[in-house]
């Protein structure tokens, strides 16, 4: 077993931990390294396309933005389940962080005039969606790793997260799995970061990468932090059908039209004023809902975006040109592309404070693995982005601030000795359940019982299928013993952090009997701001099934409109 020792330990090479380490270092005083199971640049957030929102007001043509114009739109998109006092200092926060990337040397798009451009995006009153052409999220993490590497941060990649150390009620450092030999690494440190990302490979249809498979929530979850909220699972309107394909929102926010099979501009029925640009929810919905009236196009409805010119979408949307050129053989300049929802985004996740902080002492975590809660039932595209840097950049300075200030301790157990053994079990194993086979049921049953729309029967039967694969998940098999970069080894230790979280969402979910964002209940078609205006808390209880306490949304200056009295 080898031994790391860092003043600060940050889990994850997105934007988020990237950014987090970053600020960290600024504090010469401490020492911090990221470890990561991919090479930064391989993660989800390369695969971000849209952009950031941030009040810059660098629009040519549209009005006054304003940080409470951001702050309104944001709260009034999460169906007002979002605290406001994060919302606010998110929306504050937001331009220094953009100006900060700039000066880091970020290729934005621009304007004319040289200014950082912007587009409009779902939800929003105005054109705030600070964008490089369709490349936002891969040129963010290239700008973040390389003043990583300017400023020698020490980057652990292809070590897989393991589990958390914890004793005395406070985080006292992390296991990690090399992956070229499946060596147990424990690392030292006063601080945890936790910055590992969504689970979109919960679902069959995702536009997530592969790798985005709850690692960090789940591992929290088990030691004792409660997930926030996670009944809140995103589904993004537009992925190329049945490809597990983002086109970015910018299609619609650059004027693309959705039509159903009769060529109707559909969204005129669903929300006549914000039509392609309503936020996700509503449009996902309606998309569900025009496919299940038999409107569809093989199961599918139609982007358009010829009517925007060869010139205008080569220059705006390369990527979505070229991805739907090379994986649909579609030229989009003169086709129309079959889009259909897919898993995007998870707003629920590791319950934290608006200072990134758990309930265990050090540990903090931050960006799409963590619930503030930022987005509240619904997340508007383009604040996701910009949560990693502004977040990321909170939980580097508390993680720091804390660290200076915590004395050194030892670890006393054999953490490392119990996960090797345990390690050893699972690799020998020869009888049980293959892990994809698991995998296959779990992603099916998240599927066709979670999906945009869900009701009690639904969610109850989604919750059956579960205890039969937690079961079967007792005497997993991998299917090969070796020790080298042996993939089935963490895939099967992922699928655990997946059926764990499918619990917490399971019993979250059926007890929200209400619709909101979102979270649309076929027998619980209304919002219930008296029982259910509140963060829902899902706390482990191995598998047994998990408890779910509530706590109050906090309200600062925009209170939930009254609703109509039935
Ligand atoms: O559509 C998109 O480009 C996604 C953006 C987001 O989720 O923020």
């Amino acid at each position: 077993m080898s031994k790391f020792s860092y003043d600060v330990v940050i889990i994850g090479g997105g934007a988020t931990g990237l950014r987090a380490a970053l600020e960290v270092a600024k504090n010469k005083k401490i020492s911090c390294a990221v470890v990561s199971k991919l090479f930064p640049l391989r993660s989800q957030t390369c695969m971000a396309q849209g952009g950031m929102n941030a009040t810059l007001n660098n629009h040519p043509e549209d009005g006054e933005d304003t940080i409470e114009h951001h702050f309104r739109d944001t709260v009034k998109g999460g169906e007002f389940l979002n605290d406001q006092d994060a919302v606010e200092y998110f929306c504050e926060q937001a331009p220094e962080c953009v100006i900060e990337l700039e000066h880091m040397g970020m290729i934005f798009s621009r304007n004319e005039d040289g200014t950082i451009a912007q587009r409009p995006f779902g939800g929003g009153m105005f054109p705030r969606t600070c964008y490089a052409r369709d490349y936002t999220g891969h040129i963010l993490l290239s700008t973040l790793l390389t003043e990583l590497m300017h400023n020698e941060i020490p980057i652990h990649s292809e070590w897989h997260f393991h589990s958390l150390i914890i004793e005395d009620g406070r985080v006292k450092g992390i296991l990690a799995l090399d992956m070229k030999d499946a060596e147990i690494i424990e690392i030292k440190a006063k601080a945890v970061i936790v910055a590992t990302g969504g689970a979109g490979n919960l679902f069959q249809d995702t536009v997530n990468a592969t790798s985005s498979t709850g690692d960090g929530i789940g591992i929290a979850y088990r030691a004792g932090v409660p997930l926030k909220d996670i009944e809140f699972i995103q589904f993004h309107p537009t992925s190329l059908a049945y490809k597990g394909i983002l086109v970015t929102e910018a299609a619609r926010g650059e004027n693309g039209y959705l039509v159903n099979n009769k060529g109707e501009r559909f969204m005129k029925r669903y929300d006549p004023k914000k039509m392609e640009l309503a936020s996700r929810d509503i449009v996902s919905q309606a998309i569900q809902q025009e496919i299940d009236a038999g409107r569809d196009v093989n199961g599918a409805v139609l982007l358009d975006l010829t009517h925007l010119g060869e010139k205008r979408i080569k220059k705006r949307l390369p990527q979505i040109y070229k991805l739907v050129k090379d994986f649909a053989d579609i030229d989009c300049t003169k086709e129309p592309i079959p889009v259909r929802p897919a898993a995007h985004y998870l707003m629920g996740g590791i319950d934290v404070n608006k200072d990134c902080e758990t309930n265990i002492k050090g540990l903090y975590a931050a960006g799409e693995c963590s619930c503030i809660n930022l987005h509240g039932a619904n997340r508007l595209g383009g604040n996701s982005l910009m949560e990693t840097v502004v977040f990321g950049k909170r939980a580097g300075e508390m993680a720091a601030l804390y660290a200076e200030n915590e004395p050194e301790s030892k670890i006393d157990k054999s953490f490392a000795k119990e996960a090797d053994e345990e390690i050893e079990k699972l690799l020998k194993r020869k009888k049980g359940t293959h892990y994809p086979k698991i995998k296959r049921e779990l992603t099916k049953t998240l599927e066709e019982n979670a999906g945009i729309f869900r009701s009690h029967t639904s969610l109850t039967k989604g919750l059956e299928n579960l205890y039969k694969l937690k079961e079967q998940y007792e005497n997993v098999i991998l299917g090969s013993s070796e020790k080298c970069y042996n993939y089935a080894l963490y895939e099967a230790l992922e699928l655990r952090n997946l059926l764990d979280i499918s619990h917490a969402f399971f019993v979250s979910a059926e007890k929200r009997k209400e619709s909101r964002g979102a979270h649309a209940r076929k027998d619980f078609p209304l919002k219930d701001n008296k029982k259910f205006h509140k963060h829902s808390l899902t706390h482990y209880k191995g598998n047994d099934n998990p408890k779910v306490t509530y706590n109050d949304v906090t309200i600062t200056s925009y209170p939930p409109p009254l609703e109509p009295k039935s």
